[in-house]
């Protein structure tokens, strides 16, 4: 039997927050004092968290993304990495990083089975990079990166936020960066999730912008790239890059919505846009058996909304991104 929510949706990709801590302060993600982590004593162990993915793969969970935070400051994610690989079922182990780490850690986490790649890069201005990140070397992410593609991290996708009159004039320069370096583009639109989110939606720009200024320059056939997640993709003709376009706000994706989120502290986020959420670690922790805790998955689905809030001012979603990354 599919595992599914109350709208026949099939769940098969778990987004893994080990971490909502970062070693940078994205002005659209976390604010710039933001200080209440979620306190260590409450993570989940490795041991744990490995107990919960078995059990969803059980279910028919195939994909696992580790995110944060930034997932690369939790210390032995290379183990967590590859006794994630080790459950069966798992077929694709995938991360969401900033890159401030990659050059020291790409070589671990790749041998623990971590394929696939996303890295936040939303600009090349070294100026821009610090003051979007607030303190952040652009060269560092840049080496990290060509360390990534070296290794053969594949494929490696840069996520580009794009915000007008902050980085909107740059959707040709990354294009061009990409295309040098073999790697995939995709183009997201902010969301109004936490204080900061909200704050950079006043940048909002509706994706059909960048669309056009990419289609004065390039000849773009509809496609699809390895991965689970929501981007529309178009393969740049004579190429063989791709580029993706995130587009939750224009044009939302929730009717093919696939995943659930797992926080540092064990709660289950049903959607990305919506507060509903379920608390598993106590469970975990109460000597529940794996009947049980697959009973509370399956429960635990049937809350998942159907949609995203974020139009309605009233629902704003108070989290910040860092306690979901993405
Ligand atoms: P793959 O397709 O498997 O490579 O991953 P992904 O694109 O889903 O992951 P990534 O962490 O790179 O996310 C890119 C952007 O998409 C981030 O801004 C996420 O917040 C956003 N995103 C990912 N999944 C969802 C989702 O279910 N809903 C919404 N609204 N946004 C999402
Ligand atoms: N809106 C949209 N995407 C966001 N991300 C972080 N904050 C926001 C936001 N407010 C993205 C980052 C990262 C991904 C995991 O989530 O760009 O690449
Ligand atoms: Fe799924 Fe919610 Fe994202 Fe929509 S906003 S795609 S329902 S997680």
């Amino acid at each position: 039997m599919a595992f599914c929510d109350t709208y026949g949706r099939k769940i098969e990709y778990v987004r893994l927050s080990i971490t909502d801590k970062c070693n940078m302060r994205c002005t659209y993600c976390m604010p710039e004092r933001h200080n209440s982590f979620i306190s260590t004593s409450k993570y989940l162990s490795f041991a744990e968290i490995v107990r919960v993915i078995a059990a969803f793969a059980d279910l028919g969970v195939s994909r696992v993304r580790l995110t944060g935070g930034e997932p690369l400051v939790r210390k032995g994610v290379d183990q967590l990495a590859h006794s994630l690989t080790d459950i069966p079922g798992i077929d694709d182990l995938s991360m969401s990083t900033n890159a401030v780490l990659l050059e020291d850690r790409a070589e671990a986490i790749f041998k623990a089975g971590v394929k696939r790649l996303n890295v936040s890069l939303d600009t090349l201005n070294p100026d821009r990079y610090r003051a979007l990140t607030r303190g952040g070397d652009l060269n560092v992410i840049l080496r990290g990166l060509r360390k990534a593609r070296d290794l053969g991290f594949s494929p490696i996708k840069i996520n580009m936020l794009v915000m007008k009159d902050v980085n909107d004039d740059e959707v040709l320069d990354l294009t061009a960066y990409c295309l040098e370096m073999g790697f995939a583009l995709r183009f997201i639109e902010t969301m109004p999730i936490g204080s900061s989110g909200q704050d950079a939606c006043k940048s909002f720009i509706s994706l059909s912008h960048v669309r056009e200024t990419l289609s004065q320059q390039f000849d773009l056939t509809p496609s699809v790239m390895s991965g689970g997640g929501p981007a529309q993709y178009f393969r740049i003709d004579d190429t063989n890059m791709h580029v993706g376009f995130i587009t939750p706000l224009s044009q939302h994706f929730c009717e093919t919505c696939n995943r659930v989120r797992l926080s540092a502290d064990g709660t289950l986020h049903l959607c990305l846009g919506n507060s509903v959420n379920f608390e598993l670690r106590d469970h975990l922790r109460s000597g529940i058996s794996d009947s049980d805790l697959k009973a509370l998955l399956i429960e635990a689905m049937a809350l998942k909304p159907k949609q995203h809030d974020f139009q309605h001012d009233t629902a704003r979603i108070q989290r910040n991104m860092s306690v979901t990354g993405g």
